[in-house]
């Protein structure tokens, strides 16, 4: 790999990972009661989501649909079947007991996401279904078409679930 290939790759993390530190930020600011330090760091999220994505057209990792499940897929598989069992052997033994509990909801979550992502990749062809999904803001739990009742993998209440259009 190429020392620039790897800077793009490096600089697609970094990226990706102040986007979502910035909002996190964001919204903490809110609740401070500093709406304007808030703006700030939506700004900056929004400028480095636009790095980030420049970053991985460049490396050539936006392909066609098809393949861009795939990765999808890919990646989901690694992180409940591999990283996030690791990460809570890792938790346990160090009776870390927040951590614990954030790796198995994202683990559960990810398995959801894996089969979400493998039945649009069966149906790509003949379905042109259209449905709006719910996120619970706890978990991530991912519902597709309506909000549960209660969060299956956490317990939240349906009617806090975010719509994503
Ligand atoms: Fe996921
Ligand atoms: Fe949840």
């Amino acid at each position: 790999m190429s020392k620039t290939i790897e800077d793009l790759k490096e600089a697609f993390a970094g990226e990706s990972m102040a986007n979502r530190r910035y909002l996190a930020y964001a919204e903490k600011a809110d609740k401070d009661g500093n709406p304007q330090v808030a703006r700030l760091f939506r700004a900056a999220a929004a400028a480095e989501a636009i790095h980030a994505t420049n970053h991985l057209r460049t490396l050539g990792e936006i392909q066609d649909l098809a393949d861009n499940l795939k990765v999808a897929i890919a990646g989901e598989n690694y992180e409940h079947s591999q990283m996030y069992p690791a990460f809570i052997e890792d938790a346990q033994a160090d009776g870390h007991q927040k951590a614990l509990n954030v790796f198995e909801w994202a683990m559960a979550v990810e398995k959801e996401h894996e089969a979400l992502f493998q039945a649009a990749l069966d149906t790509l062809k003949d379905s042109d279904d259209s449905y709006d999904y719910y996120i619970c803001p706890v978990c991530g739990h991912t519902h597709p078409r309506t909000a549960p009742d209660k969060c299956p993998v956490c317990g939240v209440s349906g009617a806090r679930f975010l719509r994503v259009h």
